[in-house]
């Protein structure tokens, strides 16, 4: 028997100011797109915004359903239509913001566990790394250098 220790690394920012001057263009796009979720259940708005290897900026938002299930989060709407639009081309950044109707969020949000493993595939795919900016309405953000930081011992193709 052998115990493993894993070990993952986030940086902190107190303020989009401190964010490098793409990453910050990149937060304002994905507040602009949170603007415009569809999330007449839950309330809680996600924007996201992907800067590509070709400079193209890809937003997306969540997008509910009367049918929970059937609803999509923020990141996966917004990973799909770059996969959709730009097949070949890298991600190389990706800000997230969440706000809600009921309550001022003051945390920053991570992705979901679903939308982490959606994003990996990508990540692998590319065979390259994908920064990841997250934040809530307010207050700080954290980033991480890598889906793997998010979702260590991912599954992946090398299963199949
Ligand atoms: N949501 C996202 O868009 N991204 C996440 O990573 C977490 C959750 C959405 C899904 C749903 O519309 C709402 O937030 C509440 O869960």
């Amino acid at each position: 028997m052998k115990k493993i220790q894993l070990s993952t690394s986030i940086t902190l920012f107190d303020s989009v100011d401190e964010l490098p001057k793409d990453v910050q263009q990149l937060m304002i796009e994905a507040v602009k797109i949170r603007k415009t979720a569809y999330a007449p259940y839950s309330q809680f708005h996600v924007g996201t915004a992907f800067l590509l290897e070709n400079d193209e900026i890809v937003t997306g938002n969540n997008q509910e359903n009367a049918a929970y299930p059937s609803g999509m989060c923020a990141e996966r709407v917004a990973v799909w239509k770059a996969s959709s639009e730009f097949p070949d081309v890298k991600i190389l950044k990706i800000a997230i913001t969440a706000s809600s109707v009921n309550n001022p969020v003051k945390e920053p949000v991570a992705p979901c566990g679903g939308c982490r493993q959606a994003l990996s595939e990508y990540e692998s795919k590319q065979d390259s790394k994908i920064e990841i900016y997250f934040m809530g309405e307010t207050g700080g953000i954290i980033k991480t250098d890598s889906l793997h930081n998010l979702l260590p011992l991912a599954f992946d193709k090398s299963f199949l």
